[in-house]
């Protein structure tokens, strides 16, 4: 199996519905010109929920070979659950991923790993891919050893998903997150290694061939090659060089 690479932008909480067009449109004609070729890297974009419309009208009017996520989503398909967005309304925008377990949402809100295992149920009840989030602090790292909490969140998150599942995992560590401080390829691939042994322990061998794991944090242009050289990574979940549009066609331009 050759697992397709995928380069996906974290847009945070940045670029309005206005100003995501304009980056949008900039991105593409920026890969345009240099004859992206649309068949050897998925691109995907995860505007704040108030631009996916948006994002998705211009996707689809000028067919640009992007697909789209929401950044979170409920653990609950509908109700009075106030500020909530459902996994049911992402599907109909034509979101095909959502992301899940962030570091950012784990520490602001306060997501533990059934959190993160309830809303992995909720997007694959509704067709959405999860991209599930995991990763250590700095202090976990130095307490437990490098591959310690990846693993044990992502074995939770895994709880109940079936083998067929399609889902995408991202290792993150939380000290290499918008700090410059990237880790060294070696450091992801280690990670990234066990978190593949997690998958085949918990939906077997096929979903471990398939899955695509993810490198995140503080990924460039400058840096991505080295990481996508690495046997167990297979993209990169890009946060701060995601919106800038040269930064960010220049890494899904990445060359092995
Ligand atoms: O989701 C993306 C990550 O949090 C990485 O962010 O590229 O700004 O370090 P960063």
């Amino acid at each position: 199996v050759t697992r397709k690479p995928l380069i996906a932008g974290n847009w945070k909480m940045n670029l309005d519905h206005l100003q995501a067009v304009a980056f949008v449109q900039k991105l593409h004609w920026t890969l345009k010109d240099a004859a992206h070729e649309t068949d050897s890297v998925e691109v995907v974009v995860f505007p704040p929920f108030t631009d996916i419309r948006t994002v998705q009208t211009l996707i689809d009017a000028d067919k640009i070979p992007f697909a789209l996520g929401a950044q979170d989503l409920s653990t609950k398909d509908s109700g009075a659950y106030t500020g909530e967005v459902s996994g049911a309304f992402l599907k109909k925008l034509a979101a095909d991923y959502v992301i899940i377990g962030h570091s950012e949402r784990r520490e602001y809100h306060a997501e533990s790993d059934e959190v993160v295992a309830a809303k992995v149920q909720a997007a694959l009840r509704h067709d959405l891919v999860p991209v599930i989030c995991v990763g250590e602090t700095l202090e976990q790292r130095e307490e437990s050893g490098p591959t310690a909490v990846a693993v044990a969140q992502l074995r939770a998150a895994l709880e109940g998903v079936s083998a067929d599942a399609d889902v995408v995992v991202a290792y993150e560590p939380v000290w290499a997150i918008g700090t410059g401080q990237v880790a060294s390829p070696e450091q992801a691939q280690e990670v990234c290694a066990a978190l593949r042994t997690v998958i085949s322990e918990s939906l077997g061998d096929a979903a471990a061939e398939r899955t695509r794991i993810l490198y995140g944090g503080s990924v460039k242009s400058g840096n991505i090659a080295s990481f996508m050289r690495e046997p167990d990574v297979d993209g990169a979940l890009v946060g701060g060089a995601s919106l800038l549009a040269d930064e960010f066609a220049a890494i899904i331009r990445y060359q092995k």
